[in-house]
């Protein structure tokens, strides 16, 4: 999908280039029936201006349907710093960059808040949070990958024990070891699974299976690995119609947004025509969003507690009414979101 198609379901579209620091952002605003818009900012290189519109997009539905699913009083946003080579060499003119757009986002007087994303953790939130009131996840105000973590495992232990399994003895293969990634890995291993873990950087990949007590894989193949379950926590659009076949494993449940590649129903019936119980990537990655909105002065274990039992409540709710009208579970977490937007 191009970028302005993809844009075309968006209340609100912002651009925005400083000159000065060599920024680029993009600001989507999805859906704000709910409440004020929220969601993380993404750094990231792309290929032009059009992909990072539809990135942004996309990932603003996603964030609507994610505050919806778990009952959230707010509306989906996204935004995208688009990365480039001297972004990526030069700290002083990525942090000037951050700086302008939480300077943007300050303009846009709240109809827009952020927090972390893919490349963007604490450390760059405080940055932004140097120009702006509207921001989360900065700095003292703590990390929230292991709040995601627990959400996405809650939906593991939950979704191996439909399918007859358990968590401790499984074998998880974990696709992307980053923040939430590697936050997943070391609960999981906690909790007696069998991990395979992969990254694109193959170092931090040995250093977790190090910790862990996993072994380092392929990231190539991670996905198709013979697992238990299979955890997306990278990029999106991992589950495609050359993936599905592919995979070996009764669950997958993860941490990264968009994991099903467009058309995503056919996906997801793809998936339920394999047995593997998909856990709708909204509904196991919601646990950050929870306890970023949370309301406390830093994110600890009273918000982690708060995350995981939300998660698990929605993927309760979400699979009996899969079950209850012979739906994917994908379908039921739309129908779900879309049945709180109708009555907001
Ligand atoms: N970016 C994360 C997500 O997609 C966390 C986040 C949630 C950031 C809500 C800001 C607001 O869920």
């Amino acid at each position: 999908m191009t970028g302005w198609t993809a844009a075309e379901g968006l209340e609100e579209l912002h651009l925005r280039r400083d000159p000065a620091t060599g920024l680029v952002a993009v600001v989507a605003i999805h859906d704000r029936r709910l409440g004020p818009a929220k969601g993380g900012t993404r750094l990231r290189a792309y290929p032009d201006l059009g992909a990072a519109v539809a990135d942004a997009a996309r990932l603003a539905r996603a964030m609507t349907w994610k505050f919806a699913v778990h009952g959230l009083p707010y509306g989906g946003g996204k935004a995208v710093v688009l990365q480039d080579a001297r972004g990526a060499s030069d700290r002083a003119l990525l942090e000037a960059r951050l700086e302008a757009y939480g300077a943007f986002v300050e303009r846009l007087g709240g109809a827009f808040g952020t927090g972390p994303d893919l490349g963007v953790g604490p450390t760059e939130v405080a940055v932004i949070q140097r120009a702006t009131a509207h921001a989360v996840g900065g700095g003292a105000h703590g990390d929230a990958s292991a709040a995601t973590a627990a959400g996405v495992r809650v939906c593991l232990e939950r979704a191996l024990d439909r399918v007859g399994g358990e968590l401790a003895g499984a074998v998880v293969a974990v696709q992307g070891v980053g923040a939430v990634g590697g936050a997943l890995a070391a609960q999981l291993a906690e909790r007696g699974a069998r991990l395979l873990v992969a990254d694109v950087d193959p170092a931090r990949a040995e250093a977790v299976a190090a910790t862990t007590g996993g072994r380092a894989v392929d990231p190539a193949e991670v996905l198709f690995a013979q697992a238990d379950a299979v955890c997306p926590c990278a990029t999106g659009d991992v589950l495609s119609a050359g993936a599905i076949p592919r995979l070996r494993c009764r669950v997958v449940a993860g941490g990264a947004n968009d994991q099903l590649a467009a058309p995503v129903l056919e996906r997801a019936r793809a998936l339920a025509a394999r047995d593997v119980l998909y856990v709708p990537d909204f509904v196991a990655n919601g646990g950050g969003a929870v306890a970023l909105t949370a309301g406390a002065p830093t994110i600890g274990p009273p918000e982690v507690a708060l995350a995981e039992r939300r998660v698990g409540e929605t993927l309760e709710r979400v699979l009996a009414r899969a079950e209850a009208s012979d739906a994917t579970p994908y379908e039921a977490a739309v129908a779900e979101a879309e049945a709180a937007l109708a009555s907001a």
